[in-house]
């Protein structure tokens, strides 16, 4: 069985999700495994998070599911009964990673700087969200982080079609996440196809 690197590695982009209504999840899963993007980071910003998860779960049972922006070791728990195979946190929270390695799911916590780079090492994480990748010193910064340590990154916020490529370049880069191509305004209006048309552009 791949692992869950191994599986970024294979899908590189992962789309970064916040989901007003459960009622269009397993719709919007659809848009993603059809046009080529079998994976979700489904983000704990909306109360419709752990509902959207299970439904999409449901309706892809191979699909990749992440929980994203998750704070607490409540929403670990939400999050793992609704079938999710990773967490993301957007910063390195102690308390979250132990918890996820107690409950032994994946956890790929945010990191910007050497300091947390080395703390998340300790814990024996080996793959990190480089997060917020562009205000954090972007490409520069990540090849200086992974001139030193021996992990793999995968950058979010600020990704974009302009520079995903050059991103994904970088030897230390698994995947990267990023919203451009599940824009909100085309998921509250079911706009299915204008989605399609966006998460179809992101392997081409
Ligand atoms: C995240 O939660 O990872 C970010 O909000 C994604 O950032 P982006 O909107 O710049 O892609």
């Amino acid at each position: 069985m791949l692992s869950i690197e191994q599986r970024l590695k294979e899908i590189k982009v992962v789309p970064v999700i916040a989901i007003n209504d459960e009622n269009k999840a397993a719709s919007l899963a659809k848009v993603l495994v059809e046009n080529g993007l079998p994976c979700a980071e489904v983000t704990f910003r909306t109360p419709a998070a752990a509902e959207s998860i299970r439904l999409m779960r449901e309706a892809y049972p191979d699909m990749l599911i992440g929980a994203g922006t998750i704070l607490n070791n409540q929403q670990v728990d939400e999050a793992i009964a609704a079938g999710v195979d990773f967490i993301v946190s957007p910063g390195l929270n102690p308390t979250t990673v132990q918890y996820c390695q107690e409950k032994n799911i994946a956890i790929i916590p945010g990191v910007n700087n050497p300091s947390l780079v080395e703390q998340a090492m300790a814990m024996g994480l080996k793959t990190l969200k480089f997060f917020p990748a562009e205000p954090s010193g972007g490409i520069p910064m990540l090849k200086a982080l992974s001139a030193v340590y021996p992990v793999s990154f995968m950058p979010t916020g600020g990704v974009s079609p302009a520079n995903v490529a050059d991103y994904l370049a970088l030897e230390s880069v698994v995947a990267c996440g990023g919203t451009w191509m599940v824009p909100n305004n085309l998921i509250n209006n079911a706009d299915w196809k204008g989605l399609a048309a966006l998460v179809k552009a992101v392997n081409n």
